[in-house]
């Protein structure tokens, strides 16, 4: 199947998690791999939407991009998208969130050596978007991981609904989070196949025509 004409929804970057005015919870994804999944998906004639976390990258050519900054921001504008053909879940969302956002600057307590922060659960807008009254007939997640990839990858697939999750492995030098390079390993229910550490923007072609040759 082409991707002319589908519809493609496809979520990039951290979530940054406010804890105050001043403050907040992030992560070091860079968003490269889901602006390159945009981009290459744009390139091939698909109508694509782009839910970005905070990033300074330019928006590929073609391509419609809101911007948000939490996980609950993303999940909304993720949920208002649908329906989509193909939802792709680049993003690394934070799994937690404060429990409330001080309104002012939390100040040091003298003889105080600890604070302790509240965090409470996100909404995994990957599952949600997998369990939708809308599903798009494709799902596609992202599984980082900095070890035991394949177990929990294949795990994803089941406990998540999905169609496929590409794998990384992060915390290293030559691929994933900040690097402009990545390798995957994509899995679907009954196979898998290696995507070899290549330039992002050649991943995400590559991964766009095992979507093609799967749909
Ligand atoms: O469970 P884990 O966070 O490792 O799964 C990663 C996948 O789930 C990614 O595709 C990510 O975009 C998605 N996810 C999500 N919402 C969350 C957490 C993760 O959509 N709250």
């Amino acid at each position: 199947m082409s991707l002319a004409g589908k519809r493609i929804v496809v979520s990039a970057g951290p979530t940054y998690e406010d804890i105050d005015p001043v403050r907040f919870l992030g992560n070091r994804s860079s968003g490269k791999m889901g602006f390159a999944i945009a981009e290459q998906a744009a390139c091939r004639g698909a109508e694509v939407l782009l839910v970005a976390g905070p990033v300074s990258l330019t928006t590929p050519a073609g391509v419609k991009r809101v911007d948000v900054r939490s996980a609950a921001q993303m999940h909304a504008a993720v949920m208002a998208a649908l329906p989509a053909d193909i939802y792709i879940g680049a993003a690394a969302v934070a799994d937690f969130t404060p429990h409330e956002v001080a309104t002012q600057k939390l100040k040091k307590t003298p003889g105080s050596a600890q604070m302790t922060l509240t965090l409470v659960r996100t909404r995994d807008i990957l599952a949600e978007v997998a369990a939708s009254d809308l599903r798009p007939d494709c799902v596609v997640g992202f599984a980082a991981e900095t070890d035991d990839i394949e177990r929990y990858a294949l795990g994803k697939l089941t406990a998540k609904g999905v169609d496929m999750i590409c794998a990384n492995q992060v915390g290293r030098a030559d691929g994933g989070f900040e690097s402009e390079h990545n390798a995957l390993t994509v899995y679907w229910p009954g196979g898998s196949v290696n995507l070899a550490r290549a330039a992002k923007r050649e991943i995400a072609a590559q991964l766009l025509n095992l979507l093609e040759t799967r749909l």
